[in-house]
Order: C-alpha cells, then sequence, then structure tokens
C-alpha cells in the first residue's frame, strides 16, 4: 500500500505540486491505464476535500464510458456533447461549474452533487478521456483547482 500526503490547508498551488509529485511516483513505470486511473482516482478521493465523486470517463468512439473511480456508482455511457463530461470531452476544454443545477443536460448521477470540475485529458492532440470531480460544496473549484487538474491531466496523458 501506498501512503501519501498533502495538507489541504496549505495554499492550493501548493497541495497541486505535492498532488501531482505522488500522482507522477504512483504511476510512473505503470503501463497499465486501468491500473494506473484506479490509482489517480483512489488518490484523488484520499487528498482532495469536500468531493462526492471522483474518477474517469474514457471516450470510445463518440461516447464517454464509465472507468475507474471513487463514489457512488454512476452513469456508465454518456454520448459526446452531453452534460459537463460529454461537453468538456467534445470540445476538448475544462468545464468548471459552480450550480451543476443551472447547466443544460447536466446528468445527475448523484443528488447530492452541487459543483463539478471536468478536464480532459489530450493525448497527440486527441481527447483520449476526461477527469470528472464532483462536490457536494456549491462553487466548490475555483481556478487553483482548474489549474492544478489541468496539470495532472497533462502529465497522465501516456499513462492511462
Ligand atoms: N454529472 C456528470 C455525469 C457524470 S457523474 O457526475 C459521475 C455530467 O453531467 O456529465
Amino acid at each position: 500500500m501506498y501512503d501519501f500526503a498533502a495538507d489541504p490547508a496549505q495554499p492550493k498551488p501548493e497541495f497541486y505540486r505535492e498532488l501531482l509529485d505522488a500522482a507522477d511516483a504512483l504511476t510512473a513505470g505503470e503501463p497499465d491505464g486501468v491500473a494506473n486511473m484506479a490509482n489517480l482516482a483512489a488518490l484523488v478521493w484520499q487528498l482532495v476535500p469536500d468531493l462526492n465523486w471522483a474518477g474517469f470517463y474514457r471516450l470510445i468512439g463518440e461516447e464517454l464510458v464509465l472507468g475507474p473511480f471513487c463514489g457512488k456508482p454512476a452513469c456508465i455511457r454518456i454520448p459526446l456533447g452531453r452534460g459537463v463530461c460529454g461537453t468538456a470531452a467534445q470540445t476538448g476544454e475544462t468545464q468548471r461549474v459552480a450550480d451543476v443545477r443551472a447547466f443544460p443536460g447536466h446528468i445527475a448521477c448523484d443528488a447530492a452533487s452541487r459543483s463539478e470540475l471536468v478536464v480532459p485529458v489530450i493525448r497527440d492532440g486527441t481527447v483520449i478521456a476526461v477527469i470528472d470531480l464532483d462536490s457536494p460544496r456549491p462553487d466548490r473549484f475555483d481556478e487553483d483547482d482548474q489549474a492544478g487538474f489541468e496539470a495532472l491531466a497533462a502529465r497522465i496523458g501516456m499513462r492511462i
């Protein structure tokens, strides 16, 4: 078992640097993408506060398919362009949603979710997956969270 720690009380840029280092160490040298996604979901779940879902959807053909995650069982397939995840996958752009109830087409997998951050993972210029984070707290994610997870997505593009 690995035991990573990062203090969520420290300034967010430092917290995310530590999260990135832990993610890097955890996935270095392991070629199996599913194993890496599973450990990354567990790492984020353990270290990032105020989440009720954290994990991956993989882009397969024209739809997103559920990947490794922590949280309640979730919708398995999401068409490209639908909901927050489908929009991030289609546009290749991070979706930071302060109030999911105000997002047209939001897919409520867990009624407790109030805000959401979805970051595309890009390999060779193509979206291959998204990292999806849900929080029960409205407006949970700020620009530091977005920058931190975009850096994480960039680091793991070749490892999942
Ligand atoms: N809320 C997401 C669906 C995935 S669940 O949050 C795990 C969306 O609208 O894309």
